[in-house]
């Protein structure tokens, strides 16, 4: 087997990471049907930052849930990457979560045995990176979140804004196309809160592609584009206006520039 390839963040693929179209989930509560999305169209291209908005109730964890392949869709389509997942079984999304997709959690679900280094290098177990190399991307990426001096520290003997930089280093390792959080700042003070979306806008400029769930309008306002959901349906959206890495370096060189309005 040939080690693994670091910079699987860009694949080379140039449609959109994600494309979801018509899509639906009921659930069945007794002899009632919660219709929690109805009909959601949407594209986020690489590099996006999105925050998906709306009340509670609206359908937000819903979307994100379809999205990270950890639920499937009763209705409609879903390309990641163009691939059509919609419809695979579940060891497929297993493997396509595990490599495409890292998802970060309001309340971090770290294993509260382990040390952030384990925490770390989990996924890269379940892909079978061997042993060496998976210590050593797991410290690089714990360093990467300013976490290199807390590596052999179980998540009890760590602050809440450090967990969630655990929980971010968890989700990175794979390097995926997909970075996805669900109120990731919702069990943080406002300051530690702060610190986590500084390191999100760090990592959206380096070229991740983010979706971020929040109903706090000031974790929204570190994202570019803002989809509100309501009813479970779109209610707007001020996107698409992906900012491709190319098109910054371009704009910085005062070349016919895509510049966004920020
Ligand atoms: N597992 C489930 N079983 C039954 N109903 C659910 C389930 N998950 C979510 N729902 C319902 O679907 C709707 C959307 O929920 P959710 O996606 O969690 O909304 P949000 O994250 O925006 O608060 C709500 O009415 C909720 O009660
Ligand atoms: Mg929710």
């Amino acid at each position: 087997m040939r080690g693994p390839n670091v910079s699987r963040a860009g694949p080379g693929a140039t449609g959109p990471v994600l494309q979801v179209k018509g899509l639906g989930r009921d659930y069945a509560m007794g002899s009632e049907t919660v219709h929690a999305l109805r009909a959601v169209d949407l594209a986020v291209a690489r590099n996006e930052y999105v925050a998906i908005m709306g009340p509670s109730g609206s359908g937000k964890s819903t979307l994100m849930n379809i999205l990270g392949c950890l639920e499937s869709p009763s209705r409609g389509e879903y390309r990641l990457n163009g691939r059509l997942v919609s419809g695979l079984t579940d060891a497929e999304l297993a493997h396509i979560r595990n490599r495409e997709i890292g998802f970060v959690f309001q309340t971090f679900n770290l294993l509260a045995r382990a040390t952030a280094l384990r925490n770390v290098e989990l996924p890269l177990v379940y892909a079978g990176v061997r042993n060496d190399e998976r210590r050593r991307r797991a410290a690089e990426t714990l360093r990467r979140v300013q976490l290199g001096d807390r590596m052999q520290h179980r998540p009890n003997e760590l602050s809440g804004g450090q967990r969630q930089r655990v929980a971010i280093a968890r989700a990175l390792v794979t390097g995926p196309a997909l970075l996805l959080a669900d109120e990731p700042t919702g069990n943080l003070d406002t300051r530690t809160g702060e610190e986590v979306l500084a390191l999100f806008d760090e990592l959206h400029a380096e070229g991740q592609t983010i979706v971020v769930v929040t109903h706090e309008a000031g974790v929204a306002a570190h994202a570019r584009r803002r989809v509100v959901l309501r009813d479970g349906a779109v209610e707007s959206d001020d996107g698409p206006r992906p900012v491709t890495v190319a098109a910054l370096a371009a704009g910085s060189r005062g070349a016919q520039s895509e510049e966004r309005r920020t």
